[in-house]
């Protein structure tokens, strides 16, 4: 049929998102603002501040995003957004906007999922088909999962306390590794792995968690606890005081690269056992798709397709930009369950419509 065009709205977390789709998956506006060197000043995400700041931007970004692609919202098919799972104050007002947008221009509106919305954007780009097994790493989630079809996923695991980026992040501020020229800007785990390309990935013994759990389920937080013992510990031996990094920090950030990487292929060849031994993927066509902010680690990556190989699996990784949080995303979601006519919200019924 006839080309869709979607404009998307992201707003769940830090990061202020709109793009125009169309429904080959061309991106033909974009724009996002994000929060995340402000909130890394504070050590870590307010959300009232978040909110105040999607609140300044939402507008700029959905008509920069719009000029940018030369269309007016009366170009649109429909207005997408994230409405779960998030920070509500963040969340609303995404949502909030997209009501504005789909009312004034008569739009219907569909809401997204923004774990599914992540799970799905390699499919924009690559002819990945139903169903594939998902491994979804970011700031805020760990989560392996079957993805069935578009609105069905059956949860293998998730984390029991952080994700693998919180911890990245965390341990990027407490090495004030933005302190050097070269990685201010960066995000904590862009920052991490960086750093990490020149380390000795074995210098500091940062034990793999969960070893003897017969699961799928992650665990971060005793990684990040140890990484902050080394650091502390290294702090004292060198002396170091105020805005110093350590002389050795690139050790000590390829070392809890490392831990983070056991840990993650330990959980993902389990779930490829598991699969595989219940038949739960045809075995001519087994898939694993991994994203997530995370998911830009070229590190994990390598990894990744290292333990698909073992298992018999094809490993997709979206393009580092379509990893991390965004409109296209959402639009992209939304294009898919256009197409299997789920969720769509005429203008005028928008009122069932909530974050969750
Ligand atoms: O998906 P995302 O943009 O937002 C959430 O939904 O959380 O992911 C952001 C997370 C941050 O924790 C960031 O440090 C991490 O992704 N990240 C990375 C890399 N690039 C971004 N982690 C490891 N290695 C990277 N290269
Ligand atoms: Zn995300």
């Amino acid at each position: 049929g006839r080309r869709l065009t979607i404009l998307g709205i992201e707003t769940s977390c830090d990061d202020t998102g709109v793009a125009i789709l169309d429904s080959d998956g061309r991106i033909l506006g974009e724009s996002l603002f994000s929060q995340q060197e402000l909130h890394s000043d504070f050590g870590g995400i307010i959300p009232p501040l978040a909110r105040d700041l999607h609140l300044e931007n939402i507008q700029k970004a959905s008509d920069s995003a719009l000029e940018n692609a030369n269309m007016t919202l009366g170009d649109v098919d429909a207005i997408a957004v994230t409405n779960r799972p998030g920070l509500p104050l963040s969340l609303l007002v995404g949502l909030n906007h997209a009501k504005k947008l789909a009312v004034s221009a008569q739009k219907p509106l569909i809401p997204i999922h923004h774990m599914e919305a992540h799970a799905f954007t390699v499919r924009m780009v690559e002819k990945v088909e139903f169903p594939f097994l998902v491994l979804l790493i970011s700031g805020g989630h760990s989560l392996l999962a079957i993805a069935q079809d578009v609105s069905k996923f059956l949860l293998l695991g998730s984390t029991f306390d952080d994700a693998p980026g919180e911890a990245f992040d965390k341990a990027t501020r407490r090495l004030k590794l933005r302190n050097l020229e070269e990685f201010t800007g960066m995000s904590g785990g862009q920052a991490m792995e960086t750093a990490a390309s020149r380390g000795d990935p074995s210098a500091f013994p940062i034990a793999e968690p969960l070893l003897h759990n017969k699961d799928c389920n992650f665990s971060f937080a005793g990684i990040k606890n140890s990484a902050r013992s080394f650091i502390i510990q290294e702090e004292e031996k060198h002396g170091i005081e105020g805005d110093e990094v350590l002389p050795n920090v690139s050790d000590l950030c390829a070392s809890m690269q490392l831990a983070i990487t056991k840990h993650l292929c330990r959980r993902v060849g389990r779930a490829m056992e598991f699969v595989n031994r219940n038949n739960l993927l045809p075995d001519d066509r087994r898939s694993l798709v991994v994203s997530g902010g995370v998911a830009c680690n070229g590190y994990i990556g390598r990894a990744m397709h290292f333990v698909g190989s073992r298992c018999g699996y094809k490993v997709y990784i979206p393009p580092r930009h379509l990893c991390t949080d965004n409109g296209v995303m959402i639009a992209w979601n939304a294009v898919e369950k256009w197409k299997a006519n789920l969720d769509i919200h005429p203008y005028n019924a928008l009122g069932s419509i909530d974050i969750e």
